[in-house]
This record gives structure tokens, sequence and C-alpha cells, in this order.
């Protein structure tokens, strides 16, 4: 694959390792776009071709593919663009914006063999996969509450004052849910599916001089009466990650360095029928999964893409299901300024119309530091 990499800051110039590095198998970088046009002499002296705007990159005809790693508000002009010109294309998460956005950059989709794949790499992350496939072999049984607090995303002021796009209704729809959690709630509804209600409450700028939510407490029901709890923070430190399922036949625990299944015995809806012990409980027995090492989850989501457009593979991570999370998010800031739950499927133009709002106040940040010291690798978690 000839790809070209739009946008190199922060999780572009990552990507373009991966490759360089010949983590990626059949790829090759051929082309990069970024600002300034200085900011790519490395790649000029390799004989990359380097564009100061995405846009001239697409139309240049040098490359097969687009990785697109832009602040998320051009997530949808460029998408647009590499679509029509009939490439395929791997989007930076989030998606975009907000759901409506996310259509339309999935109209502008050409030829069914035209792939478009979205970076939720943390559906590579041993952990989820191993609680995946848990799932899938049925050994919960029917779901009947997950919880996930996730507030190990500390950042502190420095992270908000050296961008001008980053927590802004303009420059990416939101903060901790569109930014750091896009990740968390995907692979939520990846691992148990969409709720069908959510209400939500999140605080803006509570924590960071920011006009968008640090915080978020939400309640979640899901189609077949199951529970859910949602918290995430960049406010707190050091926090914690703990998802827990819970369902008919077993619990799943994960804190994200191993996960652990407990299994029932037997049904507990049954045994709570039959049992004639006033306090008994089903047996339990548990399995720990460890794993045996990291999985760097950017190049495997990338070598999936270039395997998925030479028809040896099925996208990990299509960007068509980016759309539920950009959803997800969308209920849980939605419901918090209506002050009240919101049904999904979320209607997707009324939200476009409420966040349109925000944005013709949203004011982009006046970059007041721009010596902050960056270690990408402290950004997962
Ligand atoms: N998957 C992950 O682990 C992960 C990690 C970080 C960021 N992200 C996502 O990646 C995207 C980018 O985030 P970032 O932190 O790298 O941002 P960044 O601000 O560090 O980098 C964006 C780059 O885009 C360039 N740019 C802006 N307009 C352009 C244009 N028209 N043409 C070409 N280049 C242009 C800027 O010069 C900048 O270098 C965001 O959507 C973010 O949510 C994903």
């Amino acid at each position: 694959m000839k790809i070209g990499i739009i946008g190199l800051g922060n999780i572009g110039r990552v990507h373009a390792k991966n490759i360089q590095d010949g983590l990626v198998e059949n790829c090759e970088i051929v082309a990069v776009a970024n600002q300034p046009i200085e900011s790519m002499d490395d790649f000029k002296a390799q004989g990359i071709a380097c564009f100061d705007d995405g846009s001239a990159l697409i139309k240049s005809g040098l490359v097969d593919a687009v990785l697109i790693a832009l602040p998320t508000a051009l997530h949808a002009p460029l998408g647009i663009q590499a679509l029509e010109a009939g490439l395929h294309l791997m989007m930076e998460k989030p998606l975009a914006c907000h759901k409506a956005e996310g259509e339309r950059i999935l109209a502008a989709q050409q030829r069914d063999d035209q792939i478009v794949s979205l970076m939720m790499n943390q559906r590579t992350h041993p952990c989820y996969v191993k609680i995946k496939q848990w799932i899938d072999d049925g050994a919960l049984g029917e779901l009947q509450r997950v919880s996930w607090t996730m507030t190990n995303w500390f950042r502190p002021e420095i992270y908000y004052q050296s961008s001008a796009w980053r927590a802004t209704w303009k420059g990416e729809g939101g903060g901790v849910l569109m930014n750091q959690c896009p990740h968390n709630i995907d692979v939520l509804q990846w691992l148990v599916g969409m709720p069908s209600k959510i209400r939500a409450h999140c605080s803006f700028g509570k924590y960071h001089d920011i006009e968008v939510e640090d915080e978020v407490n939400a309640y979640f029901e899901f189609p077949n009466g199951a529970t859910g709890q949602f918290c995430a923070s960049t406010g707190e430190a050091p926090g914690s990650n703990r998802l827990e399922i819970v369902g008919d036949l077993g619990t799943v625990i994960t804190d994200g360095n191993e996960a652990k299944l407990i299994c029932n015995s037997e049904s507990v809806s049954a045994f709570s029928r039959s049992t004639d012990e006033m306090f008994g409980c089903p047996e339990t027995s548990e399995k720990v999964f460890q794993p045996l090492e990291a999985v760097n989850q950017h190049a495997a989501i990338l070598n999936n893409f270039v395997k998925a457009t030479r028809g040896e593979a099925e996208l990990i991570a299509p960007a068509v299901e980016g759309l539920r999370s950009l959803e997800l998010a969308g209920a849980m800031i939605y419901s918090s300024w209506i002050n009240d739950a919101v049904e999904l499927p979320l209607d997707s133009e009324a939200y476009e119309a409420a966040i349109n709002e925000k944005i013709a106040q949203s004011k982009p940040r006046e970059v007041v530091q721009t010596t902050a010291k960056v270690d990408m690798s402290k950004s997962y978690r």
C-alpha cells in the first residue's frame, strides 16, 4: 500500500514511526501533509512528498490510501475528500465531532471494495480481546449489569493550554467523551451492545479551564433490562480503570492489566428460584488471563487495514461502527444539556442542531504554552 499520512502531530508521528520501523507489512509512506511545511523536513530528506495541506496530498495521485490524524473537526472535510477520490481511508478516532458528521463521511464511500477503517486500537488490547472471546463463547449468559470506572485519563492544564483545538466544541465536539474515552465507550458497546436509554450528568470545565466535559457520571439501560454505569474523568489522579460485566452465568472484571472470569456453577436466576438455602449462592470458579506481552495496538490496527485492502482480513474496527461511540458520547452530553434521559438511537439531526449552538459560541483556545513535554507512551491507558 502506498499510504499518505495527513496530520503529523502527536499521533500521526507515532503511526509514521510504526510504518517506517517495519511494523506494518506491505505498507510504505509515500506522502505526508502537515503544517507548517518545514515540520516535515525529516520526511523531505527521505524523498517523501510533503504537502502543507491534506487536500493537495489527496489530489496528488501518489497514494492508494490515507491515514487522517488531524484535529477532529477536520476529519469530516478531509475524510469526505479522500473517499470521493476513491482512496482507502484509515481515520483516527473519533470518526467525527458528532453522529451526523460521521454519517456524512460514510456516505462519501464510492465503492464496496473501498476500505474505511477507524483507529479504535483498544479493540486489540489483549484483555478486551479475551473478554470479547469469553462473552462470544457464552460464558456470561444474559447481561445483567455493566460498570466502567475510567478515571485514569488524567490530563494537567498544560495539555489543554498547548493546543487551540482540544477540549473545544468547535475543535472536537466535546471533552473526555470525545478525546480520551471514545476507546472505552467503543469497547463497551463492542462487548455488550448498545443501551436503549441513557441518563448522564456531565460536568463542564469542572477541573480545567475548558468549555467541554471533564467529568461524566452516566446510567445506561439496555433493551433486555440490564443496567450500566459509566464514569469518566480527566481531573482525578491517579484515577482508576475498572470494568465489570455481570451476567446470569458469570462476571468479568478487568483493570486493563489482567482480566478475570468468575463462572457461576449454574444460572443465578435458576438457582434463585430453586434453592432452599436462605443465604445460598451458586458455587464459583475463576479463570485469570494475564497478557504475556504488550501489543502495539496502533500497528495492529494498521496491519489489519492493509490486509483488508488486499482482501486478506475482515476489519477489526470498521469506520461505520464509529457511529456508535459518537452516539453514546452525544447521548451523554445531550442528556446533561436537557437534564433528562435520552432514548437511543440518538436523533443525529437534533443533536447536530444542539451542538451547533455550542459551536457558535465556542472559542479556539489561545495557545499560552508551546513547550509542553510530550511522551506519547504516557497518553494511553
Ligand atoms: N488512537 C489514539 O491513540 C490517538 C491518540 C492521540 C490522538 N488521537 C486522535 O488523533 C487526532 C489528532 O490528534 P493529535 O493529538 O495528533 O493532534 P495534533 O494537534 O498533535 O496534530 C494534528 C496535526 O495536524 C496538522 N494539520 C492541521 N490542519 C492540517 C491540514 N489542513 N493539512 C495537513 N495537516 C494539518 C497540524 O499541523 C498538526 O501537526 C485527533 O482526532 C485525536 O483524537 C488518537
